[in-house]
């Protein structure tokens, strides 16, 4: 695409449809359904507006980049260019413009995860700082018996957890969702596989501690043994990676649980820091509890 076809400006809310559109057809992760995104934009460009740039091609969305502002660091919480339109450079200018208004906000860092596009980051001068690893567990032959005093109904968790925890789980919450935990160990909801009910998915957990997440896992393996599915995926950091391989554990084989990456990049001072504005400033608060969304 010739350079001047292609413009890059601030997003609106009315640039919602595309950014579900874009999302939809790059996306092989949970952003690309539009409950996950419509809500993430939404919430995004209500409390940081500057941090939200799309490019057009003749007035078509082809891409976007969409973030927040941290105390000390921007983060990037999805970049999308639409298929069609990838490899043509896009992506690469989104990103520089992103990393651009982060720098005038004043920061000096901008933090992602990515679960595909290791390479494309390292390309624009980003490392790799940490990995959450996705593993599966194949619960045929685990006799542990479920312990009821894991039994969690939906209303349980909603009472353990915070309203930030609330937002990122309502997506996934369904008559299909397993929940298993105890108030003083955590909890852990997984989601039916959209395509084999053999398999589930953890999709939140909450807990203090390896030995909390480990005894959740038993239950859940426990729970899911009851309910008929055989194969539960899971996200470890790398320091859980070891105990889990030896309690069985094994690398995902699921075409829809992926490790994340997690990439971070200093950025040249080169811009003269200006004052966030007002709105920017009053939300960094809430953004210091978010967890980074790969
Ligand atoms: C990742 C993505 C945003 C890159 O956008 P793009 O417009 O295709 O990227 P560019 O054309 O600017 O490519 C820049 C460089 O990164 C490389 N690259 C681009 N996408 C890549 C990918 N998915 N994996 C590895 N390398 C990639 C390109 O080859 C190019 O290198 P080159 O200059 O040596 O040829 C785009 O491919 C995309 O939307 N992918 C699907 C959604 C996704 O994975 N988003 C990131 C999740 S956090």
């Amino acid at each position: 695409m010739r350079r001047h076809e292609l413009m890059i400006r601030q997003l609106k809310a009315k640039d919602l449809p595309s950014v579900l559109s874009v999302a939809a057809s790059s996306f092989k992760e949970e952003a690309r359904r539009p409950e996950v995104i419509g809500p993430g934009f939404i919430d995004d460009i209500t409390r940081f507006p500057s941090l939200q740039i799309g490019a057009f091609d003749g007035g078509l969305m082809v891409g976007f980049a969409i973030g927040e502002l941290a105390e000390d660091w921007g983060v990037l919480d999805w970049i999308a260019v639409t298929p069609s339109h990838q490899r043509m450079g896009i992506g690469s200018e989104l990103l520089k413009q992103f990393e651009r208004r982060i720098s005038l906000s004043g920061r000096q860092r901008v933090r992602l995860g990515t679960p595909f596009a290791l390479d494309f980051y390292v390309k624009m001068g980003y490392t790799c700082v940490g990995t959450q690893r996705v593993l599966q567990k194949t619960v045929v032959g685990n006799d542990e018996p479920f312990d009821n005093a894991f039994s969690m109904t939906l209303n349980d968790l909603v009472d353990m957890l915070e309203d930030f925890e609330l937002d990122s789980i309502k997506c996934f919450f369904s008559s299909s969702c397993v929940a298993v935990g105890r108030r003083d160990v955590g909890a852990v909801l997984a989601t039916e596989n959209r395509w084999s009910k053999d398999e589930i998915d953890v999709v939140f957990s909450k807990y203090e501690g390896v030995e909390s997440h480990f005894l959740l896992l038993s239950q859940l393996e426990a729970k899911a043994r009851q309910r008929g599915a055989y194969v539960i995926t899971e996200k470890f950091d790398e320091a859980e990676v070891g105990l889990a391989l030896k309690k069985g554990w094994e690398e995902s084989r699921s075409p829809l649980a992926w490790t994340t990456y997690y990439m971070e990049k200093r950025l040249r001072a080169r811009f003269r820091a200006i004052a966030m504005t007002a709105e920017d400033a009053a939300n960094v608060d809430s953004a210091k509890k978010k967890p980074l969304k790969p």
